[in-house]
């Protein structure tokens, strides 16, 4: 009797250090995948869409909808943009789904060249794969990679220029204005903006412009753990314009729930109920447009 239990209790013994072998060997792969992969590297790559999904005649996990949509990487279209040179671009959220801003991606090819936006409107580009220049600023040229990103006002010339090649994500809107406030040229990069207090919540919230009243938007950086989720349940007049950077998760859009990953696209009218849980793995970290400082009215 004795026998058997030392037996078992050895076999017990073995199975939890086999278990804890396979445990450090998952980990030791997703810290090289790490190490070698650029940041952000999943928006821009096209095994996100499981080869299996991609080849299956019709499937597809975007949905449009009249308050919200979600816009996965298989569906985005590209077409050269107008004003621009040698750039193609995918618009995802634009004014026909009721927002007032446009999101779209932009691939700067070799020798290319941004335009400028509408008269009146803003814009601001974040780098998510190679660098681009920006050319006529006040410090003269600048470099900006991966992470980093720039706001210009509206009607501020400026040129987005890149030699070999680059993806950015681009927000645009009609600027409102108000009296005594005017918006400045800004350029930096995420890991520059401090952490902000996030009260009754985990997740970490970086915010990329000053929260100053000239701005009317803001774009916020949310970084949460696997098995983070969002305590507030929000509904709210503002509207979101959200690219998932990194990770995994289930995000909640009034009655649907979606499976989402890095590279998923969603546009959220105002009041539409919304939630999120960050599942996989690794940390999801997405980046989100919102509206602020102006009266609805
Ligand atoms: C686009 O890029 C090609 C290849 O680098 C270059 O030869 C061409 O001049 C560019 N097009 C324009 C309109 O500049
Ligand atoms: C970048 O942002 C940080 C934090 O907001 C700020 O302290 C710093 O001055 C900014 N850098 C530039 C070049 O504006």
């Amino acid at each position: 009797m004795r026998a058997i239990f030392v037996f078992l209790l050895i076999l017990g013994v073995f199975k939890y250090a086999l278990a804890e072998k396979e445990f450090c060997s998952a980990a030791s792969v997703l810290r090289l995948e790490s190490e070698t992969k650029p940041l952000y590297w999943k928006v821009d790559n096209p095994t996100l869409s499981p080869l299996h999904l991609q080849d299956l005649p019709g499937f597809t996990r975007s949905v449009y909808k009249k308050d919200h949509a979600l816009i996965s990487p298989e569906s985005h279209v590209y077409s050269l943009l107008p004003d621009w040179i040698n750039t193609s671009g995918a618009y995802l959220i634009t004014p026909e789904m009721g927002s007032h801003f446009v999101m779209y991606l932009a691939k700067l090819k070799e020798n290319s060249k941004s335009g400028l936006p509408l008269p009146d409107v803003e814009r601001l580009i974040f780098v998510l794969q190679g660098a681009v220049t920006l050319t006529d600023t006040p410090g003269g040229s600048q470099l900006l990679k991966v992470d980093s990103y720039a706001y210009f006002p509206p009607n501020f010339e400026h040129s987005i220029e890149c030699d070999a090649s680059a993806t950015i994500v681009v927000f645009e809107r009609r600027y409102v204005p108000l009296p005594n406030h005017v918006p400045e040229l800004v350029i930096n990069s995420t890991d520059k903006q401090p952490l902000l207090e996030t009260p009754g919540e985990i997740f970490e919230l970086r915010k990329l412009l000053p929260t100053s009243l000239a701005y009317d938007f803001n774009i916020h950086i949310m970084d949460f753990q696997p098995g983070e989720f969002l305590n507030v349940k929000e509904v709210h007049y503002n509207q979101h314009g959200l690219l998932l950077l990194e990770g995994q998760g289930i995000y909640r859009l009034g009655d649907n729930w979606y499976p989402v990953q890095a590279g998923d696209v969603i546009w959220m009218a105002p009041f539409i109920p919304q939630w999120y849980a960050a599942l996989g793995k690794t940390r999801s970290r997405y980046l989100l447009y919102k509206d602020v400082n102006r009266s609805p009215l």
